[in-house]
C-alpha cells in the first residue's frame, strides 16, 4: 500500500456525473439444494418451493478459507476489472455487510489490504439486507460532496453462519444464502449518469421481528427465549411478509414520484430477493413485466445485502442492462430498513 499523500485526489471539478463503471460477484462453491435440507431438518422440497420460490443456496465453507471478506475481495476484483480500474485508483470504499467475519476490522478495512489500495477511506455500514442500497447512497453523497472520484460500493454477506440447519431454525434456515457483489462508481463529465431519487427509512419499533440475540440478555422478545437460540436468526415471518407486502409497492411509488418518473419510464427493477411472493405482489401492483423485474431467488436464497449486487452484475455482464437505462434498486429488511436508488447508468 502506497502513502495516502501519493495520490490523494483533488476535486471532482467539471465531473458532474456518476457512473457504474463495473460489475462483479462471488458465490461460495458449495451448493445446497432444498433436498439436501432435508437431511438435516424435517422440511421438504416442496414446502420451500411453494412458500418461497427458493431451490438451492450456496453456503460459505469457512474450513475451504470461504469467508465474508474473501467473497468482498473476490467480487470487488471482478467488479475492478470490468472496470479497467487498478485498486490503487479507488478513492473510497463503502461495503454494506451485517455479517462481517469479526467485529473489528471491518471488511471495507480489510478490503484496503487485500485489493492493494492507497489508505483511503473505507468502512462498512449495517443496514441488513439493504444495506447495499444504503451504501450506494451513501458513497454517491460522498463522491457529491468529497473529493472522490472512484468507489468501490459492495454488498456482501455469510448469513449462514446464523442459520441453525435443524428442524429448530428451519423456518429461516431454508431462506437463506452467502454471496458477495460489487460496482465500482467512477465520476464522469456526462451529467445524465448517476443517482436520480432515492429513500431510505429505519423504523427500531419492529426490530424484533427479525434479529440475533448475541447473548441470553438481548433476546427482543421474553417469549423468543431458547439458550439454543443464541448467535442464531430469530425471525417472525409472516409479520416481516406482511411488512414487506405492503413497503415495497409504497417504495416503488414514492422513488418514482421523487423522480417525476412512471413505471414504464424505469428500465430495470432490481429488488433484494427475499421471497418470490412478495417480489411477484410488488410486480403485480404496478404492472411490470417479467424482463424488467428479476427473481434469480430460485437459485441462491436470500443473500441479504449481496442480492441486488448480484442480479446488477449478472445483468450487466449478460448485456440486459444498457448504458442510458433506468435501474431501480428496492430493499428491505431487519432493523426494520427499506430503500430505494434510481439510477441512470
Ligand atoms: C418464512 C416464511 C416462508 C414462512 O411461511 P409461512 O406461511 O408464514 O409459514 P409459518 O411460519 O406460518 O408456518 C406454517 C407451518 O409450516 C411449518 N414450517 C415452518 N418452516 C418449515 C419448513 N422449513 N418446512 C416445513 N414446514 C415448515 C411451521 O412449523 C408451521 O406449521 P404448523 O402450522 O403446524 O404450526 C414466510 O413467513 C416468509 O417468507 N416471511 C418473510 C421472511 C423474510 O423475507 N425474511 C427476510 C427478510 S429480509
Amino acid at each position: 500500500m502506497s502513502p495516502e499523500s501519493s495520490a490523494a485526489p483533488d476535486a471532482i471539478g467539471s465531473l458532474s456525473g456518476i457512473a457504474i463503471v463495473g460489475t462483479g460477484s462471488a458465490l461460495p462453491k458449495r451448493r445446497v439444494t432444498n433436498t439436501d435440507l432435508e437431511s438435516v431438518m424435517d422440511t421438504s422440497d416442496e414446502w420451500i418451493a411453494q412458500r418461497t420460490g427458493i431451490r438451492s443456496r450456496h453456503i460459505h465453507d469457512p474450513e475451504a478459507g470461504e469467508s465474508t471478506a474473501s467473497l468482498a475481495t473476490l467480487a470487488g476484483q471482478h467488479a475492478l476489472k470490468a472496470a479497467g480500474m487498478a485498486a490503487d485508483q479507488l478513492d473510497l470504499i463503502v461495503c454494506g455487510t451485517m455479517t462481517p467475519d469479526m467485529p473489528t476490522p471491518g471488511i471495507a478495512n480489510l478490503l484496503t489490504a487485500s485489493l492493494g489500495t492507497r489508505t483511503i477511506a473505507a468502512f462498512d455500514l449495517n443496514a441488513a439486507c439493504s444495506g447495499f442500497v444504503y451504501a450506494m447512497n451513501t458513497a454517491h453523497a460522498l463522491m457529491t460532496t468529497a473529493p472522490y472520484r472512484n468507489a468501490l460500493v459492495l454488498g456482501v454477506d455469510c448469513v449462514t453462519r446464523f442459520c441453525e440447519f435443524s428442524t429448530l431454525g428451519r423456518t429461516s434456515a431454508i431462506l437463506f444464502g452467502d454471496a458477495g457483489g460489487a460496482c465500482v462508481l467512477s465520476a464522469t463529465e456526462d451529467p445524465s449518469k448517476g443517482l436520480i431519487a432515492q429513500a431510505m427509512h429505519s423504523d427500531g419499533c419492529g426490530a424484533q421481528h427479525l434479529y440475533i440475540p448475541t447473548d441470553k440478555h438481548m433476546f427482543l422478545n421474553a417469549e423468543d427465549y431458547d439458550e439454543r437460540k443464541i448467535n442464531r436468526i430469530v425471525m417472525h415471518g409472516s409479520n416481516i411478509f406482511k411488512f414487506a407486502v405492503s413497503t415495497f409497492p409504497k417504495l416503488i411509488g414514492q422513488t418514482l414520484d421523487k423522480a417525476n418518473l412512471t413505471p414504464d419510464d424505469v428500465d430495470h427493477y432490481i429488488c433484494h430477493q427475499s421471497n418470490a411472493r412478495i417480489l411477484s405482489t410488488a410486480r403485480d401492483r404496478f404492472n411490470i413485466p417479467e424482463d424488467k423485474f428479476y427473481i434469480n431467488i430460485d437459485r441462491f436464497g436470500n443473500t441479504v445485502g449481496a442480492s441486488i449486487p448480484l442480479i446488477l452484475d449478472q445483468e450487466t455482464r449478460s448485456g440486459r442492462i444498457k448504458p442510458g437505462d433506468r435501474v431501480m434498486f428496492l430493499a428491505f429488511g431487519a432493523g426494520l430498513t427499506w430503500a430505494s436508488s434510481l439510477w441512470r447508468v
